[in-house]
């Protein structure tokens, strides 16, 4: 079994050096590791052009505008795709996980489709966790995406088995003067390890607990007077004791989350409730609709010339 680091801060740096501790771990437990540096990947941006979400949808074989061999994404899609357990580290920058976390997410939708990322074929436990770092402690959206991105590039649909967060520490390296932050990152090492090897029984969560049962994070959103978890969409009511919410009666129906089955159906439902999508056909407009668009497109497209880079 094989467990891939993925380290999106500096070189040597805080994160990557707990998450060395945590690869240590595994590797101490009998299990394969590697470790990656998204720095060292040249990862071009999506730009949302949809031929993957075309070929995705017309069961051709999965494409993206840019050539295969223009950058190193599909390298690395195909080595997380080979990994059965996944530990994300990365410092916060401005409250979330840093800019190249997120452009690797969003190019994945085409690098990947695969059954085993879909989680369709004989069932195999795929693991991960996430290790993050902030010089202060203004980290608040930052583990919820960072979380996100692991289980998102995994395939695994909220299969974290821990996480940790480390506050004040800014300097490079300053970790190694915290005992207790690596001993931490040993630990969730282990418990990736444990998860991947136990054979049998529901994959389980080691972490701290949060608000939310299932994500285990505490962002909250407030949607029709009730409190939703901002990343799984569980819905529930404040408890409120002298004045004070100290946590949430969750009453939503878990098989409808964001991660369920039904999650997907609905997010698949709610494009589709906007317009039809015939397969091999695309989106389906009347023809007052093609003609709005494309004389709308047109003539917006004249509007204000982009500012070009002087280079
Ligand atoms: C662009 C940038 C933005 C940052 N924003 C935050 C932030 O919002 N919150 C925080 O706690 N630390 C912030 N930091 C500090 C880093 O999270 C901190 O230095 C961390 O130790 C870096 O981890 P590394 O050594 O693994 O790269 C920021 C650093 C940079 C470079």
């Amino acid at each position: 079994m094989k467990v891939l680091g993925l380290a999106m801060g500096r070189r040597n740096g805080n994160s990557e050096i707990l998450l060395k501790h945590a690869l240590k771990a595994c590797e101490d437990e009998g299990l394969e590791v590697a470790l990656v540096r998204l720095h060292d990947y040249k990862i071009q941006p999506c730009t949302g052009c949809e031929l993957c979400t075309k070929c995705e949808r017309s069961g051709e074989p999965m494409r993206c505008m840019y050539p295969w061999d223009s950058d190193d994404m599909k390298q690395l899609a195909d080595m997380i795709e080979a990994a059965d357990g996944l530990i994300c580290a990365a410092p916060a920058y401005h409250l979330m996980p840093p800019g190249i976390g997120m452009v690797m997410l969003n190019r994945n939708h085409c690098c990947i489709d695969s059954p085993r990322h879909r989680g369709e074929f004989p069932f195999v436990r795929r693991v991960c966790a996430s290790i993050g770092v902030g010089g202060s402690d203004w980290t608040s959206l930052f583990m919820p995406i960072l979380n996100f991105i692991g289980t998102e590039m995994l395939g695994s649909r909220m299969h974290l088995v821990d996480q940790m967060k480390l506050h004040r520490t800014p300097a490079v390296g300053m970790v190694l003067c915290n005992q207790e932050a690596l001993d931490r990152a040993t630990q969730l090492g282990k418990n990736v390890a444990y998860e991947l090897k136990k054979t049998e029984g529901p994959v389980e969560y080691h972490g701290e607990e949060g608000m939310c049962p299932i994500c285990h994070n505490s962002i909250v959103v407030i949607r029709n007077g009730r409190m939703s978890c901002a990343t799984c969409d569980y819905e529930g009511d404040p408890i409120i004791e002298n004045g004070r919410i100290t946590g949430i009666k969750w009453d939503g129906d878990i098989e409808a989350t964001r991660w369920s089955m039904h999650g997907h159906e609905h997010h698949d439902a709610e494009q589709f409730t906007a317009v039809k999508f015939e397969k091999g056909k695309g989106y389906v407009f009347t023809e007052e609709q093609k003609e709005l668009m494309t004389k709308g497109r047109e003539e917006w497209g004249k509007y204000l010339e982009p500012v070009m880079p002087k280079r």
